[in-house]
């Protein structure tokens, strides 16, 4: 029987390199070169309005701001100059893609009766700006869990060497 071997292309574009994506972007990487900040925003707020989550830094990839279970809260994104990315000013955005920092965020409202999901943005990133995520606050919160990468402050780029030798 001949035997028929199924050889994969390495994200080096060899066929047959088991070379993969690591979690930085980095082909073949080790993950070193960034760092995950992730955390879970559940302030029992009281005031109905606009509530600050967290900021985001200028630099930061893979954004994923998510509601743990689906409320009548909503998610807010707004730049640090000022411009509302998502959700301003008490008017509400249809789920959609929203440019934003540089980026294209998603933002996913699961409108079925049966989903208990929450509302999300997603975006690959990087940013180009800092962005502050709110919650419109109008019943008690679920909690917000948030991530994203940030380039890892210990592989910062290597300046390049200036030799002092006469050459
Ligand atoms: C990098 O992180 C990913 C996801 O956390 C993991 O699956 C993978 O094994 C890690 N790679 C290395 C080289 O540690
Ligand atoms: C975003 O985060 C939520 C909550 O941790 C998780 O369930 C979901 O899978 C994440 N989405 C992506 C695209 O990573
Ligand atoms: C710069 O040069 C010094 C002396 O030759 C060497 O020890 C060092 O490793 C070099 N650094 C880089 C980043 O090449």
């Amino acid at each position: 029987l001949p035997v028929i071997l199924l050889l994969l292309l390495g994200c080096d574009d060899y066929l047959g390199s088991d070379k993969v994506m690591d979690k930085c972007g980095v082909c073949g990487g080790d993950n070193s070169t960034c760092r995950l900040v992730s955390g879970l925003f559940r302030h029992s707020l009281t005031k109905v309005g606009y509530h600050k989550i967290v900021e985001i830094p200028e630099g930061a990839t893979k954004i994923n701001v998510t509601e743990m279970v689906k409320s009548k809260n909503y998610l807010a994104l707004r730049s640090r100059s000022g411009r509302s990315i998502i959700n301003g000013n008490w008017a509400i955005d249809r789920p959609g893609k929203y440019e934003g920092g540089g980026t294209m965020f998603t933002y996913r409202r699961p409108n079925e009766i049966s989903s208990t999901a929450g509302e999300s943005f997603l975006a690959e990133g990087p940013t180009n700006e800092i962005l502050d995520v709110y919650m419109i606050f109008q019943q008690p919160n679920p909690g917000v869990h948030y991530e994203y990468l940030l380039p890892s402050e210990t592989h910062t780029r290597q300046e390049p060497n200036h030799s002092s030798r006469p050459l």
